[in-house]
């Protein structure tokens, strides 16, 4: 058998050490898919006494990652730090730099600096691989940039991170508040100490923003996309959500129009018939709509060891056998200039819930208010009456402008009988 293909892995943390026991416990199959075994030759990460539940002994540890690039024994370096800044981009840039191919599960780092390594790693006839960086164990990235290659999508829609879909699915099987769920979360381990990444939607933007350039073949713009988490969502709305036929999902969805790329992640309510509601607790899912393949949507594990670990050594075998595709699908100069649209420039349904006085006309200064913004109502619940005090009403609209709503709801919060600031939530198709 060929030479083994030398890796030298940064980070040994809980991708890091899945890819130490995938190797070890898939090293046959690897080895007859790869055409050569693949071996872990020199790791670095902080701690050297940390007792990381694989054996380490015979690989070479650096203290400072950025050395692996510079080890002439190590063909290959895979990045497991994380961050978009620090060791992870330094040990990454000075790889290419140096000619070595690069496998990173960081979305961080390619959604905000794709671009330049991209083009870095293009100049200097290295890959950059990042099959790990979306959604985990779904192998989203070759199915977009190879298996639909043939196709143009019009638009991708995602379930892109497993603690806020295990929070919003626990909410609504359980009926518990946001707040709680998530201590559950942290408790459990679903959930990062400091969870404002997940829960504030950014890291499903960096997957989002990652999918969207491959998908639409444009240069990577993380800058543009709009960002909503699910800090607000609360049991009530996803219990009207429930009466009304949907579930709130936060979703990452990227369309192309004739004006250009939105991209957005937010919560959203999907009719619960439809295939992405299904995916539940820290299940991610993606939803790409192909113009000859038509609808193709994956669904798996989105993180943890084992799917992430078979992601970055999916890339591994590809390395090992030569195979290679540009980084975003096309060179760099064959991507489409496409423009970036704002999130005024979205139009849908929309779901709002107000605390209102339970006074007469109160009703009809909301609908007034909605009238006049051009908005045309759907649908209205009032559940339960106690005159004097906060209820809730709930009201959808037919198809409307983001601008029209969002001047309309400002009116609305401004009205003395409306209690609190409006709660409102996007309807998508799935
Ligand atoms: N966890 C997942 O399920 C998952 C899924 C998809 C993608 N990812 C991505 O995979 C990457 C790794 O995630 P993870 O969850 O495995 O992280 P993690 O458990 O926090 O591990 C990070 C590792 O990096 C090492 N490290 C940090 N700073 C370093 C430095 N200055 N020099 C050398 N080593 C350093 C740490 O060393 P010590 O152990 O000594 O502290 C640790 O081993 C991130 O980009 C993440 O976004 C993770």
């Amino acid at each position: 058998m060929a030479r083994p293909l030398s890796v030298g892995l940064a980070g040994l943390g809980t991708v890091g050490a899945g890819v130490l026991s995938l190797l070890r416990a898939n090293a046959d199959v690897v080895a007859a898919r790869a055409g050569r075994p693949v071996a872990v030759t020199a790791v670095s990460a902080r701690d050297r006494g940390r007792d990381r539940g694989v054996p380490l002994a015979g690989l070479r540890w650096y203290d400072d990652p950025v050395a692996l690039a510079a080890d002439p024994a190590v063909d290959v370096v895979v990045e497991l730090i994380g961050g978009a800044e620090g060791p992870a981009r330094a040990l990454v840039e000075a790889s290419i730099a140096a000619g070595k191919p690069v496998v990173t599960a960081n979305k961080a780092l390619i959604a905000v600096h794709g671009a330049a390594l991209a083009a870095a790693a293009e100049a200097a006839g290295v890959t950059l691989a990042f099959e790990a960086a979306v959604a985990g164990g779904i192998p989203v990235i070759k199915a977009l940039r190879e298996g639909l290659a043939a196709n143009r999508i019009s638009r991708i829609a995602g379930i892109l991170n497993g603690t806020c879909n295990y929070i919003l699915t626990t909410m609504r099987e359980r009926g518990r508040e946001f707040a709680d769920v998530l201590a559950d979360a942290q408790r459990l381990g679903y959930a990062e100490a400091d969870p404002a990444f997940d829960i504030d939607g950014v890291d499903a933007a960096h997957k989002l923003a990652i999918l969207a350039a491959l998908a639409f073949g444009r240069p990577v713009d993380f800058p543009a996309v709009h960002i909503e988490g699910i800090r607000r969502i609360s049991a009530l709305d996803i219990a009207f959500a429930g009466a009304l036929g949907y579930r709130i999902k936060l979703l990452g969805i990227a369309t192309r129009t004739e004006r250009g790329i939105k991209a957005r992640v937010h919560p959203a309510m999907v009719p619960d018939s439809a295939p992405i509601a299904l995916v539940e607790g820290v299940f991610n899912a993606v939803v790409m709509d192909a113009d000859f393949a038509g609808r193709v949507m994956l669904e798996g594990r989105g993180a943890g060891a084992g799917p992430t670990a078979s992601a970055v050594v999916a890339d591994l075998i590809d390395l090992a056998r030569g195979r290679a595709t540009p980084v975003w699908g096309a060179a760099p100069g064959a991507l489409a200039p496409l423009d970036s649209l704002p999130m005024a420039a979205h139009s849908g349904a929309f779901y709002l819930r107000l605390m209102v006085v339970d006074r007469p006309g109160v009703i009809a200064d909301v609908t007034a208010v909605l009238r006049d913004a051009g908005v045309s109502l759907e649908s209205m619940l009032q559940r339960g009456r106690s005159p004097g005090e906060a209820v809730p009403v709930v009201l959808t609209t037919h198809e409307t402008s983001e601008a029209a709503m969002q001047s309309a709801l400002g009116r609305i919060a401004a009205l003395p009988t409306v209690l609190e600031p409006p709660t409102m939530i996007r309807i998508e198709p799935g």
